[in-house]
């Protein structure tokens, strides 16, 4: 085997995308942030005022643009066509409304099968909710991160700090549990972890700790590389 394929899901904020970029960077190899294209198809969604509920609007939209993720060297940045997009879709709004993008059957249909040719010959790290159960079924490995709620808010208001996002603390851990429960009862594949996936609790772990703990469990495949 030459490559390898690393698929990590969990609820909203439980530091995948933190854990997925360091892990991407000691292995070098791909990270793939599936939400934010999900997130990249609600900004526009909202740009152009339509109701995110609207499945036949919203893929009018998810038609006729362009989601791009493109590595660049201060990270991996989301355009929209030529847009960079990338701070923008983190912003309140959009995180408010993806859930109602991200339910309906067309969109995922699409976007699992952009991942899918993301992720063709090529090693990868990717993150999400369905990509051990959806987007990657034969991953080599497939981690499931959870973390409690308190402390999944305490770290997404500590990124949006930097970021200069504002943030509420509690208005977080109201956004993260509105969040996890749409992401885990919608119809279309929920947000579960898959049968043969690790579950990691990262309560009371640091990300380097999570980091190393995932490498460990990757070690058997990295030898191969
Ligand atoms: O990981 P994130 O918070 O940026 O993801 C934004 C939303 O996108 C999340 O609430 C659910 C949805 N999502 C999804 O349904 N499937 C994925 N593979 C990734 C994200």
């Amino acid at each position: 085997m030459d490559s390898i394929s690393i698929a990590i899901d969990g609820p909203a904020a439980a530091g995948k995308s933190t854990v997925a970029k360091q892990i991407a960077k000691r292995l070098g190899i791909i990270y793939i942030d599936t939400g934010a294209m999900y997130r990249a198809l609600t900004f526009q969604v909202l740009q152009e005022d339509i109701d995110p509920e609207d499945e036949k609007a919203v893929m009018e939209i998810l038609n006729k643009i362009d989601i791009r993720l493109v590595q660049q060297e201060d990270g991996q940045h989301v355009l929209i066509d030529d847009r960079d997009v990338t701070e923008a879709i983190r912003y309140p709004d959009v995180t408010a409304s993806v859930s109602a993008i991200a339910k309906h059957s067309a969109v995922r249909k699409n976007m699992v099968s952009a991942q899918q040719d993301l992720a063709k010959d090529h090693s990868v790290v990717m993150d999400g909710r369905d990509i051990g159960s959806q987007v990657l079924p034969d991953a080599d490995v497939k981690i499931f991160l959870i973390a409690s709620v308190s402390e999944r808010a305490k770290r997404r208001f500590e990124e949006n700090k930097q970021k200069g996002i504002p943030a509420d603390l509690h208005t977080l851990e109201k956004e993260i549990e509105r969040r996890d429960d749409l992401d885990s009862t919608r119809e279309v594949s929920p947000l579960v972890k898959a049968e043969d996936a690790i579950e990691l609790d990262t309560t009371s772990l640091s990300i380097d700790d999570v980091t190393e703990k995932i490498l460990e469990i990757c070690q058997p495949f990295i030898k191969k590389l």
